[in-house]
């Protein structure tokens, strides 16, 4: 699918389809859409009565144009109020054209949206949401039940030619594309080992510098939470530092660090059926956005410095699992009396996170699919947000707003460590109940001194149980754009 913006006005552009984006309440034909009408010999007035289209965000309406009209379809969609028009209505717009276009087979399509920041922004926020919305994977089926895609050249129309917008819109998407399949990717498929392939293979083809620390180098390094989770797997731990590094000075020096258990069977704390233990595949979703992010930046060269680290294994059961009141040393010497094995993302994390400061960045940002309180507290489509710094925090949030990627901020909430006070060791892994997603961000913050750090728990947004926006069932890829745009920003 070729993406190209355009100068050719709406009443010159001939092809397969139209898609016309309109405001609720502005319905009424004026201009060169009354002059778009007349050319269509009246459709797109009785399109818009027959449907009773309002505009309304989400809405759509398609009709064959007759008479031998040079264009064939008509495609209208509903940008809501004018007022509330942004980027993401136009990526959420784009992305119902790219699915109307491939379900009506048209070749070659034109959108007419209007412009929301400018001309660069508009068209990246539309490609973006094409692409994904197009995304299919097919590596599992042996035939693709799915039609072949006949949608060859989109063109949007008012924005010039925008061929470095589509282009960072296409680098980005493969980047969330790579997590999407990477989460999606069944546990005996994705595993430590071929986990860190992965990175190996992304080092090698984008020029990023890539360290890989095996079980005794951890070891040697003290990483007795991380190892603690990896001791029951049959498979061995892989601890991940990719490296971004400018040819310039850099500006800043980052570090992205990503829950990274290709699979979560609970260990000792199994999992119980109904607990959801077959969708744990997805518990690698922060390093698979590590991983998708470390691609897209890597081709899109800021100056800035980037690290991304992985604590990759499995949390899984054997006789030589971490026993339920196992006492763990991490990195930092911090005791940990494991009172939960299931509560194992934030003992892999303990030592990334401690990884992680000693490379002396500017910023860190932690991502996991970390409690399903997360998931009860906000829901399929919210991350939540904690952190110890207010700049860092805003940052996230402009960036994410950008993507179109939802975060809501959450208390750092220090009475409730309370909740993880052990008589034994320094901490238990494991909270009350109440409050489990923010007794998780507080056991996190026990591993990091001073640096400037947000913590993402992204449970929920991961995955997506039907279509959804961009996201079409499954593995979603967030929140790859948000942390590009934060780095890039
Ligand atoms: N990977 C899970 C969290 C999770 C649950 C992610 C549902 C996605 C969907 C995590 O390791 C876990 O098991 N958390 C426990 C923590 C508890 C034992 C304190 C949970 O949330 O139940
Ligand atoms: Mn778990
Ligand atoms: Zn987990």
């Amino acid at each position: 699918m070729d993406i190209r913006g355009t100068d050719t006005p709406l009443l010159d552009w001939s092809g397969d389809a139209i898609a016309l984006g309109l405001f609720e309440e502005e319905t009424t034909l004026t201009g060169e859409l009354s002059q778009l009408d007349e050319k269509t010999g009246g459709t797109l007035a009785e399109l818009i009565e027959e449907t009773e289209f309002e505009g309304k965000s989400g809405s759509s309406a398609v009709t064959r144009i007759g008479g031998g009209s040079a264009i064939r379809k008509l495609i209208l969609i509903g940008l809501g109020k004018k007022d509330e028009l942004s980027l993401d209505s136009l990526r959420l717009g784009a992305a119902a054209v790219a699915r109307i276009g491939k379900k009506e087979k048209v070749k070659s399509l034109g959108i007419s949206f209007p412009v929301v920041e400018n001309e660069a922004t508009s068209t990246a926020a539309m490609a973006e949401g094409m692409i994904l919305s197009l995304h299919q994977d097919n590596r599992f089926k042996s035939e693709p039940e799915d039609k072949p895609l006949k949608l060859e050249t989109v063109d949007i129309l008012g924005v010039g030619a925008q061929s470095e917008a589509v282009e960072q819109a296409q680098t980005i998407t493969s980047g969330v594309i790579l997590a999407r399949e990477l989460v999606a990717a069944p546990a005996n498929s994705v595993n430590p080992v071929t986990f860190a392939e992965t990175a190996q293979t992304l080092a090698t083809e984008y020029g990023l510098d890539i360290e890989i620390l095996e079980q005794d180098e951890c070891e040697k390094r003290g990483m007795g939470a991380f190892l603690g989770v990896a001791k029951a797997s049959d498979l061995p731990p892989k601890f991940i530092h990719l490296t971004y590094k400018p040819t310039a000075t850099p500006k800043r020096k980052l570090a992205i660090v990503g829950k990274s258990l290709t699979f979560d069977s609970g260990g000792l704390n199994l999992k119980g059926s109904g607990s959801g233990i077959e969708t744990m595949k997805m518990d690698m979703g922060g390093g698979a956005a590590t991983l998708g992010a470390a691609q897209a930046i890597a081709q899109l060269k800021p100056d800035v410095e980037v690290h991304f680290v992985c604590a990759a294994t499995e949390n899984m059961i054997s006789g030589r699992a971490m026993h339920p009141g196992d006492i763990l040393t991490a990195s930092n010497g911090k005791t940990i009396e494991v009172n939960n094995t299931d509560a194992e993302g934030r003992l892999t994390l303990a030592d990334a996170l401690v990884f992680a400061e000693q490379l002396e960045v500017d910023a860190i940002v932690d991502l996991a699919t970390l409690t399903g309180a997360c998931l009860v507290a906000l829901g399929n489509d919210i991350s939540g947000l904690w952190s110890t710094d207010e700049t860092l925090k805003e940052e996230l949030k402009t960036a994410s707003e950008t993507a179109g990627e939802k975060f809501w901020v959450m208390p750092m909430e220090d009475k409730y460590f309370e909740g993880l006070k052990s008589p034994i060791a320094d901490m238990k892994n494991t909270g009350p109940r109440a409050g489990g997603s923010i007794t998780a961000a507080l056991f996190l913050k026990q591993f990091i001194k001073e640096t400037p750090w947000v913590h993402l728990d992204i449970a929920g947004p991961v995955w997506a149980d039907k279509e959804n926006g961009v996201n079409n069932a499954g593995a979603t890829g967030f929140p790859v754009r948000t942390l590009v745009n934060w780095v890039l920003a």
